[in-house]
């Protein structure tokens, strides 16, 4: 029997702004999946909050794209829009564009990321969420865990390793997608990875037996409403050790700061914050753009737990290993916002696209005369 990950993610309305998904939110999160776990729809769930985006984590036996999980995720969401609306907390319902549900969350506004996995005999997963930024925010640190010999020592030092890594990687403006493996197109990788913007990594495979080991939500939210609409707020799924970069590994790509897309009103280049959950708010412009990590163990179908039920789950970086890289991130956050509204602080013009920037340009139009 094989095991599925699936974290599912909407913002459906916050506190104070954009800024933080409230408990009575989580509350419904957790009721909700504990009735479906109740019902032995799901083995093992975990609710957390990446700033202003409830994350249901669900782990189940019903395989990727599965109608029921989908179904399970997209009424959790709605109720806890309806609680939002109730509260007349900020941005009810903010994710959810669709009003029917049609077999498939993908496509509907809720971000998505699944993995079926056959279990090793431990599975050590690491699932990031991220609030204020793009689906491209994980090409860097995907492309160093699993692609650069300097960050993950073990491609060097472990034969398990050393035969490299396939990367799927999607075109968000052609929505189509290429496989690359590495070693051999590393630079062709770093041709497309680099341009964050339009290309995400989706899946990483171990190249000498296709053993999945990361998946990455793509949904280009403005690309599915035409409009601005909040930014995508990208979750991911990370296998680790035994033949896949250890744990630590996964994680040393953050040691550092490294800037991405979005931060205030999702048009603003800043530096990624990975912070534990209790710093899992986004204040000063609506950031800066943050990041959580959470560990856990698949077993037997579900996830490793407490005698109660409650899952075992590792807050990862709620540590002061990564106090550089928060302190990096606040430096270059005073510097790129002491730049106020000109380029490179501001996305470029294409980005901007749709963004509410248009409107207030329209005005100026007929004003301009050939030079
Ligand atoms: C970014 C985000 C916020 C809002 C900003 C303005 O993804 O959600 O930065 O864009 O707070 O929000 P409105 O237009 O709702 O006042
Ligand atoms: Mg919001
Ligand atoms: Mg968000």
């Amino acid at each position: 029997m094989k095991t599925t990950i699936s974290i599912i993610k909407a913002d459906v309305g916050s506190l104070a702004g954009h800024h933080i998904v409230p408990e009575p939110l989580l509350e419904i999160g957790r009721e909700n999946l504990r009735a479906a776990q109740e019902k032995a729809l799901i083995n093992s769930f975990y609710v957390f909050n990446a700033g202003d985006d409830l994350e249901l984590l669900m782990v189940h036996q019903k395989g990727e794209r599965n109608e029921e999980i989908h179904a399970l995720a997209w009424d959790t969401f709605q109720k806890a829009a309806n609680k939002a609306k109730e509260l007349k907390l900020y941005g009810a319902g903010q994710d959810l564009l669709k009003t029917a549900f049609s077999g498939n969350i993908r496509g509907m506004g809720p971000g998505i990321a699944e993995m079926e996995i056959e279990e090793r005999r431990s599975d050590p997963i690491v699932v990031f969420a991220a609030d204020k930024t793009s689906a491209g925010s994980f090409n860097y640190p995907i492309f160093r865990i699993f692609a650069d010999p300097s960050s993950t020592a073990g491609l060097v030092i472990d034969p398990g390793l050393s035969t490299g890594f396939k990367f799927e990687v999607l075109d968000t403006k052609q929505n189509r997608k290429v496989v690359l493996k590495s070693p051999e197109e590393m630079y062709e990788l770093i041709a497309l990875l680099g341009n964050s913007n339009r290309y995400s990594a989706s899946r990483v495979w171990r190249a000498r037996d296709d053993l999945s080991c990361a998946v990455t939500s793509t949904t280009k939210l403005s690309l599915i409403a035409g409009k601005y609409v909040g930014k995508d707020d990208p979750v991911a799924i990370v296998r680790g050790q035994h033949g896949l970069p250890a744990v630590g590994e996964v994680l040393v790509p953050f040691l550092h700061t490294y800037i991405v897309e979005g931060w205030m009103r999702g048009s603003h280049w800043g530096p990624l914050m990975p912070v534990g959950l209790s710093d899992s708010k986004c204040t000063a412009f609506d950031g800066p753009p943050r990041m959580v990590a959470i560990g856990f163990q698949v077993s037997n179908g579900g996830i490793a737990s407490h005698r109660d039920g409650t899952p075992l789950i590792a807050d990862l970086f709620d540590d002061p290993a990564f106090d550089m890289a928060r302190r990096e991130a606040q430096d270059i956050a005073a510097m790129l916002r002491r730049m106020g509204e000109f380029q490179p602080a501001r996305l470029s013009e294409e980005s901007m696209e749709y963004t509410t920037l248009p409107q207030v340009l329209e005005k100026l139009q007929n004003r301009f005369k050939p030079a």
